[in-house]
């Protein structure tokens, strides 16, 4: 187990327990379990096995060199938005051949910038953005790999901020337009038809839509196909939901396997792009209790990280586990509000939550894998946070916490 509760009554990961990672590395700390990691990597490559395929994993859930690494040694291929992103997965040692560049707004100098690098495609979500890349693909005497983003207008039933695939979303080319870009591609020497995508959504816990996507897809390069345009690979996207509090996740197998009967025999690559539920529930976040308050309606439990360490709760009212790293001490269980220093009512780990808690211990805020440092800021000037990898009875920092002077390293004084 990744995560357990020992004998003790202390939370674990792997197996160091975390009072012992804090008191080495300090509170606020993301720790992140190399084993769990790992393993959710290998439960999508092992679903898809029957099939040519890659896993690209979408590093904007966590994009920390050491995960990049890890998964790079496991064979994985990256699904990155930014050339940030792309120096990262460089940085990280993996194979830029197997990254795909997705994103509505990529600029000519990123995209100059990755074609020299060579990787596997671009995901290209508009008209506008293929011919810009035809143009730097040109300017550089290159052919650039183009898959296009199709928005297959399919209710992902998720939340509406990280819903993609409904056609009032800004992501993708409806399928209608999809044609003339293609004939675009296939039209331009220094663009070259490589695959098809989409992406409808994130947190997913229903194959339904993924099906009636994929099947739409099909349809396109069907007709496609019959116009002399082939399609190499097609990239299903992630979205692929984690159990946050009781949620049923999607199961893989049986997701890999619908996919399969819509895929018939079709000789084509599949692609995924997980973020979320590779890293999601790889990870928590610890955290001090500095004072309680109470009043007649609340009970607030200060903790030392903030919404800065972590929006999810603030921005989407995102709810996350919290609990405390060392059975209760506390006698009597009260209802608190989680919240941090900084100055904002948004300011909340959590809301209403049951805990028997006293000052100065330490909580966990749970599934604080993915989108939870990588979305991390230094509102009010707080430093951002430590990241601690465990792999079995060893744990690695990697990525230092932020010092104050870094805080302000880069600004300057007008003469
Ligand atoms: N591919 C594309 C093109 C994407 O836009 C995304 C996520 C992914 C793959 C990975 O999706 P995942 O497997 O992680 O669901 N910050 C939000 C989530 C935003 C997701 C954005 N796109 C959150 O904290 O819930």
């Amino acid at each position: 187990m990744s995560f357990s509760r020992r004998p003790d009554g202390e939370l674990h990961v792997e197996d160091i327990a975390c009072s012992e990672l804090a008191s080495r590395y300090g509170t606020p700390l993301y720790v992140y379990s190399r084993d769990a990691i790992e393993n959710a990597w290998r439960a999508f490559d092992s679903a898809l096995s029957g099939r040519p395929h890659l896993v690209c994993y979408a590093l904007k859930a966590n994009s920390n060199l050491a995960v990049l690494n890890l998964l790079g040694r496991l064979g994985s291929g990256f699904d990155i938005v930014s050339v940030g992103e792309l120096a990262r997965v460089k940085a990280a040692g993996c194979d830029l051949s197997k990254v795909v560049f997705s994103g509505v707004g990529k600029s000519p100098d990123e995209m100059a910038t990755a074609l020299s690098e060579g990787i596997k495609c671009f995901n290209v979500e508009s008209v506008a953005e293929l011919d810009a890349l035809a143009e730097v693909a040109s300017a550089h005497g290159a052919v650039a790999p183009v898959s296009v983003r199709i928005n297959p207008d399919v209710d992902a039933g998720t939340h509406p901020y990280i819903s993609t695939g409904l056609k009032e979303n800004k992501f993708g080319i409806d399928t209608v337009s999809a044609v003339g870009a293609y004939r675009k591609i296939a039209d331009n020497a220094h663009l070259e038809v490589t695959g098809m995508d989409c992406h409808i959504g994130s947190q997913l816990t229903d194959i339904a839509p993924y099906r009636d996507a994929l099947k739409r897809l099909l349809k396109l390069c069907d007709s496609l196909h019959e116009q002399g345009i082939k399609i190499k690979h097609l990239d299903l996207g992630g979205g692929q939901g984690i159990r946050y509090k009781d949620e049923q996740p999607i199961d893989l197998n049986s997701w890999a396997q619908a996919m399969d009967e819509v895929l018939g025999d079709r000789d084509v690559e599949i692609i995924v792009e997980p973020g979320r539920s590779i890293v999601g529930n790889a990870g928590l976040l610890l955290t001090t209790v500095r004072y309680l308050k109470h009043s007649d309606d609340k009970n607030f439990a200060i903790v030392d990280a903030a919404m800065n360490d972590l929006i999810r709760p603030a921005l989407y009212s995102a709810w996350q586990d919290i609990v405390p790293v060392k059975e209760a001490s506390a006698s009597k269980k009260l209802n608190y509000d989680i919240v941090g220093p900084v100055c904002e009512s948004a300011d909340f780990l959590g809301k209403d939550r049951q805990l028997a808690i006293e000052q100065d211990e330490l909580l966990a805020v749970m599934s604080s894998g993915a989108y939870c440092f990588v979305m991390s800021s230094n509102y009010n000037s707080r430093p951002r946070a430590a990241e601690v990898i465990v792999d079995g009875g060893d744990s690695h920092i990697v990525r230092k916490r932020e010092t104050i002077e870094e805080l302000f390293a880069g600004e300057s004084l007008l003469p």
